[in-house]
């Protein structure tokens, strides 16, 4: 099998990051923000307590850090769910991104035995949410979204031997 990679330029890109205050989210948004300018970038998460809300504060005070230092680029952060898909839409209306990186979810196998309701609310609806507005962003000849990157859960592949 042949892999072919292409590089893509991120510069002028408007770039929607979703759990932006999660561990990866967090990190991507840091990195964009240091190595390509301009660019812009529109972070959203709901904060939820899953672990600790003070690590997820400290990240967004790190970002602001360093997007306060940038002068072309710029970073907006939303408080808010992506189930909300009122929210998401607006999000795209307002933003147009460009690109649009969704690592908003719930990850966990054990707590998904005890909490099974907040794992369909994010990863099913918001993702549910996420492609719809990436679909719609093409509506009525409008450029729409050049690229979606997404994350999915450890949790999804299992242990099983036998990968389908
Ligand atoms: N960290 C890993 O080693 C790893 C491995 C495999 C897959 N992943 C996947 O990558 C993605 C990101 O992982 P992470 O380690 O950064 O997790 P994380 O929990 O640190 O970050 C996820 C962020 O999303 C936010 N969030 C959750 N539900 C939301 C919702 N409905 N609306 C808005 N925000 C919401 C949370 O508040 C959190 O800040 C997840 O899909 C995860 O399953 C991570």
């Amino acid at each position: 099998m042949e892999i072919i990679m292409q590089r893509i330029s991120l510069r002028k890109k408007t770039i929607f990051v979703t759990g932006s205050a999660g561990f990866i989210g967090s990190k991507l948004v840091l990195a964009l923000l240091s190595t390509q300018s301009p660019i812009k970038i529109i972070g959203l998460d709901n904060m939820n307590d899953y672990y600790d809300v003070r690590i997820k504060k400290w990240r967004l005070a790190e970002i602001e850090k360093i997007a306060s230092k940038q002068i072309h680029s710029s970073y907006s952060f939303v408080i808010g769910d992506l189930a909300n898909k009122c929210l998401v839409d607006q999000i795209f209306a307002e933003y147009k991104p460009d690109i649009v990186v969704n690592l908003a979810a719930q990850a966990g196998v054990r707590h998904s035995i005890t909490n099974p309701d907040e794992y369909i609310t994010s990863n099913v609806i918001g993702f549910y949410n996420i492609l719809e507005a990436c679909r719609h962003s093409f509506d009525n000849g409008k450029k729409g979204v050049e690229h979606l990157v997404y994350a999915s859960s450890s949790s999804v592949y299992g242990s099983n031997k036998k990968i389908p």
